[in-house]
């Protein structure tokens, strides 16, 4: 099948991974309501067609946080990608690079942010709150060492929420013997993906993490440490050490209510991102783009507005901007798009983005997205 959509990415994704590493990507937690709600309530927002207007150019670039993006797309932070495809980190770096996106650099990648900062671009790199602060410290001196020009700091993990599909697949809760063996039938089944991964992807460890983890021998080592190391106790106080070892922009990713978004100003961040972690977190929860409008009247004009979840299309980029993002990230979209056949596949995917955004914007009378607003919808 050739890929025309995300959906197909999603298909061609699920026939060359692991059950157990597409299923990890694709499933939300407990009865995955909130990941259901991201997608449909996007789909359910009609925009309004506009005809007869000059669309001869179109202007996609946004100015943010001191970078030009050549579209207000970027990859939002996807643990273990370099499972899905050899260096998997990288690869999604170099195609997010050519399309002149950011990526964003998950703290539990397999490639390490050394790694991916030598490609040429520096990611921005997430990451999450970890009781151990000498190691965080650590952690971003070392992501101020390579440049990286954001840090998106994640703030709906103070544990990780439970994910049926994980306990089902194998994934996680098994023993360690249940893994090896569950690990062994997938690779076998899945030739194209054992190749690629132990022939070219090795090692697979969680390269920014890997030192604090001495006995971890596989990416699940990891995973049970870092569970063991969110720390629940953070406050918004927290914000302040954070600034004190990482003087560039902050993003804070997680916002789902605008009592916090005001926070996060107070907080001192520069940016937030509106995201209930692609459903994968407190189940129940509104989609993001039903919480965007009110973050985006209560802070509009006091940071960087981003969204993600539930963004399948260009079509649904155009709707979170008029709604008041400033740009979104996708998450799975370019996950799928890695396990489907690596850098190549992510690139398609993102010029797919680009192309229905244009589409998106010539019919509805938008030459420049930063003139995006709500009157490109058809509101009830
Ligand atoms: C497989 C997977 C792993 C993820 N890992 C992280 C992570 O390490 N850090 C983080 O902040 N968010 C993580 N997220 C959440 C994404 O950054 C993003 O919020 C979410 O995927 C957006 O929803 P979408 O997948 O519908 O685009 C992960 C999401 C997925 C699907």
């Amino acid at each position: 099948m050739r890929a025309a959509s995300v959906s197909d990415y999603r298909e061609l994704a699920r026939r060359r991974l692991p059950n157990i590493f597409f299923e990890y990507i694709d499933g939300g937690s407990y009865a995955e309501v909130t990941l259901k709600r991201n997608v449909a309530d996007l789909e359910a927002i009609a925009l309004r067609q506009r005809v007869m207007r000059d669309m001869s150019k179109l202007d996609m670039s946004v100015q943010t946080l001191g970078q030009t993006l050549k579209m207000p797309v970027g990859l939002a932070p996807v643990g273990m990608a370099g499972m899905y495809a050899s260096r998997g980190e990288v690869q999604a770096a170099r195609a997010a690079a050519a399309a002149g996106v950011p990526f964003c650099l998950s703290t539990v990648g397999v490639c390490s942010i050394e790694e991916v900062a030598a490609t040429g671009t520096p990611p921005w790199f997430q990451l999450y709150m970890l009781k151990d602060r000498g190691y965080m410290r650590e952690l971003l001196a070392r992501a101020k060492a390579q440049a990286c020009p954001v840090l998106v700091f994640t703030v709906d993990l103070p544990l990780p929420g439970s994910r049926y599909r994980d306990v089902r697949s194998g994934f996680t809760g098994g023993s360690a013997l249940q893994a090896m063996l569950t690990q062994a039938r997938d690779g076998i089944g899945h030739p194209g993906w054992t190749w690629d991964l132990f022939m070219r992807g090795r090692p697979h460890t969680l390269g920014t993490v890997q030192g604090a983890v001495k006995e971890g021998r596989r990416v699940t080592d990891f995973l049970a440490w870092i569970s063991k190391n969110f720390d629940r106790s953070v406050t918004w106080k927290d914000i302040d050490w954070v600034r004190e070892q990482w003087d560039g922009p902050i993003v804070v990713k997680g916002v789902l209510d605008a009592e916090d978004a005001r926070d996060a100003v107070k907080a001192g961040a520069q940016g937030l991102v509106v995201s209930n972690h692609g459903g994968r977190q407190l189940d129940g929860v509104r989609s993001s783009i039903a919480a965007l409008p009110r973050i985006a009247d209560a802070v509009g004009g006091d940071l960087e507005i981003y969204m993600d979840g539930g963004v399948r299309s260009g079509l649904d980029v155009l709707k979170a901007l008029a709604l008041g993002a400033k740009a979104c990230f996708v998450g799975r979209a370019w996950a799928w798009a890695l396990g489907a056949g690596g850098q190549p596949m992510v690139a398609r995917m993102l010029d797919t983005l680009r192309s229905e955004l244009a589409v998106a914007m010539i019919l509805t009378g938008c030459a420049n997205v930063r003139d995006a607003g709500r009157d490109l919808l058809d509101l009830p």
